[in-house]
């Protein structure tokens, strides 16, 4: 897949080095782990938007909706002619729905680590909203990200666009560590809107990542393949299970791989042994309460200037002024 011609497309992709070291490393870790970065191959990325239908993911459709219906207000705080700059970009739906309501957008830049999914994304923003100055980004968006210099003059406000409560897959120190370089890179008249997932009934947020159809226990077996695939491993994966549970004291759901029997397999070459229910840590999703996250959100420079929830109260979009 190629972009069209109107799209500048830069590639700071991690090389598949990173994938064989990342998960060397982290299976011999006393406590085995793999990155959730490496979740979202092309395979990855197309389950995760399958678990985005699931009428038990919550998430994607209630920011939706509250993106919507506060589209008129969002659009007024961005103001005229600004800059989008979307992490973990996707698909690429949310972002639509804000530019037809924003008053003369003047560039967006999708930032994702994920090159066909961002490829496809880009391409048809960029069909759909001519005129706009769309720039497509592969890289990891916790690396700092220098703009390219279209996108650092002129216009109105920059502002980070960062929907689908991503902010989740961090620690809270790394989420304030992230929101500073963002704050840097939108400069002082930036902002930062954000989608972050709100702590609730424990019983939902399991329903949530343990789906009846188990698209999220494909997306994170899903690893396994990609090892199998990319490493030459040689998982077995009918041998392992998807373990997701809501941590309520910690405030996270965290998500492991878990070994059902005494088994070893090998990747890249190297043996590595997997006792009966050890886990290998893919990802966590950590949730806030609307005043744990304004805090996170001045810890790292900003000042909160809005935040809706839906009436449910499952999810928040907070604006903050960087
Ligand atoms: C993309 C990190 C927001 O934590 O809800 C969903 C990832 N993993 N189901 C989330 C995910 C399993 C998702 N984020």
């Amino acid at each position: 897949m190629r972009p069209s011609g109107t799209i500048a497309f830069h590639d700071l992709a991690p090389k598949l080095e990173s994938f064989r070291d990342a998960v060397l490393d982290g299976l011999s870790q006393p406590r085995k782990r793999i990155p959730c970065r490496f979740l979202y191959d092309e395979r990855g990325s197309d389950l995760f938007e399958a678990i985005c239908e699931t009428p038990e993911y919550y998430p994607t459709r209630t920011e939706m909706s509250i993106l919507k219906k506060h589209a008129r207000k969002i659009a007024k705080l961005i103001g005229p002619e600004a800059t989008l700059i979307e992490y973990g970009s996707g698909a690429g739906q949310k972002v639509k729905l804000l530019l037809r309501t924003l008053d003369r957008p003047r560039a967006y830049a999708g930032i994702d680590v994920s090159r066909e999914i961002l490829l496809r994304a880009t391409d048809d923003l960029s069909m759909a909203a001519p005129g706009l100055e769309v720039v497509a980004i592969c890289a990891d968006f916790l690396t700092p990200i220098a703009l390219p210099p279209s996108l650092r003059r002129g216009g109105g406000r920059r502002v980070a666009f960062f929907p689908g409560s991503s902010i989740g897959n961090l620690t809270p120190e790394e989420a304030t560590r992230f929101l500073a370089q963002c704050r840097a890179m939108v400069g002082p008249q930036g902002a930062m809107l954000i989608g972050v997932d709100l702590k609730k009934d424990p019983a939902r947020l399991n329903a949530a990542y343990n789906d009846a159809a188990g698209i999220t226990a494909a997306f994170t077996l899903n690893l396994l393949e990609r090892m199998n695939r990319e490493l030459g491993a040689d998982f077995i994966i009918e041998r392992f299970a998807h373990h997701a549970t809501y941590e309520r004291s910690v405030g996270r759901v965290a998500i492991h791989i878990r070994s059902l029997v005494d088994q070893t397999a090998t990747v890249a070459g190297r043996r590595f042994r997997f006792a009966k229910g050890e886990g290998i840590h893919t990802e966590d999703s950590w949730k806030y309460a609307v005043s744990d996250f304004q805090m996170l959100a001045r810890d790292a420079g900003y000042t909160p200037l809005a935040c809706w929830t839906d009436s449910a109260d499952l999810f928040s979009v907070h604006y903050l002024a960087a």
